[in-house]
């Protein structure tokens, strides 16, 4: 993918006006969808309780394997609720406009794919895929079937995001050569399994084993890698990658804590460090501009102006001796400790980005616009999360053009 295409994908969403039409008919504004869900579990249940908050949406079926899911699925939809185990038959009803597939990680490729052939629009959790090759299957069936297909990655559309995108596309923090993004926790990461039944544990901790999971960077580091490519406006060129099983000894197969550095065209880079030991830093992105930083959080932005200095290293008016900087008037390079300026978020905008995104996907389909987050942008961020695991996993540098289309 070179940088046009990318364009075509990820780049073009900055621009509002993004609308492409594609073969699916465009429905009466205030008409009556019917969505399925394949996979109500936590996150599923999430959307579901979301996307009824959109006027006009109900729930006509759902599916899970663990039929404890469907009591809990039918409190949120009304107990006459058609449930299935398998999907196939779900997929076979003839009154559903839009599935939304939130099943484990190693199940989207499959799951959606089928969606989208038996005619239906989709709404599925992130990551993409687990594997490279699963992501470009998956984008080449959106595109196959003129569907629409909207990605699970709420923060694209997180007021605060949207706006940090704004300024740092108008120049606010200058150049922005850097991001450091962290996603620390101080806990297990495990779910409790009912009754401790060993037959369970896979299917509830699925994150935590390598068939089902791209672990940390999957789960947490897509939501920051997306914003990522979306401000460099490219997919990155390498990655290089750290982590390990190095706390939580309990059997799992996914790292406790993962450590990504990954290069983008230009030099610019995307740190991504997620643990499980401490949340002194909790979650959040530092863009960092030659004028200012940016930091996000899961709830706001701060944007924080960096005064211009010399262009000398050492304070002007210092005397260096014997080569090295010890004078009472040094200035320390201490951390930046201001209050920095919240960003604004336009007035009007709602702000809560599960709801923006749910609405924007019934928005999508009632005026038949390519989503937002379409394809493409789940392809950059998928493949990119991929990769970063195989960096992981290698403990190598690993060149993306070796591994995606160029
Ligand atoms: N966007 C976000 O912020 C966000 C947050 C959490 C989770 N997620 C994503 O949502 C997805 C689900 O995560 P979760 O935490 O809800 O997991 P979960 O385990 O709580 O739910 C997954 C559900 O899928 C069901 N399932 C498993 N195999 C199935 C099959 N073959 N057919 C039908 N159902 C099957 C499970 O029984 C379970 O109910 C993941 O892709 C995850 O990354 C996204």
């Amino acid at each position: 993918m070179n940088r046009r295409e990318f364009l075509g994908g990820a780049g073009a969403l900055a621009a509002s006006t993004f609308v492409e039409q594609s073969s699916a008919a465009k429905l009466p504004a205030s008409s009556q969808l019917n969505l399925a869900i394949i996979g109500p579990g936590s996150r599923g249940q999430q959307l579901m309780r979301t996307f009824l908050r959109v006027p006009g949406v109900r729930f006509a079926a759902l599916c899970d394997i663990y039929e404890p899911r469907w009591d809990q699925a039918r409190k949120i939809t009304g107990e006459n609720t058609r449930a299935f185990r398998d999907y196939r038959e779900l997929l076979s009803a003839k009154d559903i406009d839009a599935i939304i597939v939130s099943t484990p990680l190693s199940l989207h490729s499959e799951h959606v794919t089928a969606a989208l052939d038996s005619g239906h629009h989709v709404y599925g959790e992130k990551s993409m895929a687990l594997t490279v090759e699963e992501c470009g299957q998956m984008r080449d069936a959106v595109k196959k079937s003129g569907k629409h297909y909207q990605i699970g990655l709420q923060y694209h559309y997180a007021p605060w995001y949207r706006e940090a995108i704004r300024l740092i596309a108008s120049g606010k923090i200058g150049q922005v050569t850097q991001i450091y993004s962290y996603w620390h926790r101080n806990n297990s990461w495990r779910r409790p399994v009912p009754n401790n039944d060993p037959k369970l544990e896979r299917l509830i901790n699925w994150r935590l084993y390598r068939e089902f999971s791209g672990g940390l960077v999957a789960e947490l580091g897509s939501h920051h890698i997306n914003f990522a490519n979306e401000v460099f406006g490219a997919i990155p060129e390498s990655a290089v990658g750290s982590g390990g099983v190095d706390f939580w000894k309990d059997g799992r197969e996914t790292p406790d804590n993962v450590q990504v550095t990954y290069r983008y065209p230009g030099g610019k880079t995307l740190f991504f460090s997620a643990i499980t030991t401490n949340r002194f830093i909790g979650c959040q992105v530092q863009v960092c501009g030659t004028g200012g930083t940016i930091v996000l959080t899961e709830a706001d932005g701060t944007y924080y102006y960096e005064p211009k200095l010399g262009a000398s290293a050492v304070p002007e008016g210092l005397a260096v001796e014997h080569g090295v900087v010890t004078g009472a008037s040094y200035r320390a390079e201490l951390p930046y400790r201001g209050q920095g300026q919240p960003i604004a978020v336009p007035a009007g905008t709602q702000g809560n980005p599960d709801f923006v995104a749910c609405n924007s996907f019934i928005d999508s389909l009632r005026n038949n616009q390519r989503p937002k987050a379409n394809e493409d942008v789940a392809w950059n961020c998928g493949v990119t999360v991929a990769l970063g695991n195989y960096a992981i996993d290698h403990e190598a540098r690993v060149k993306f053009a070796d591994h995606v289309r160029a």
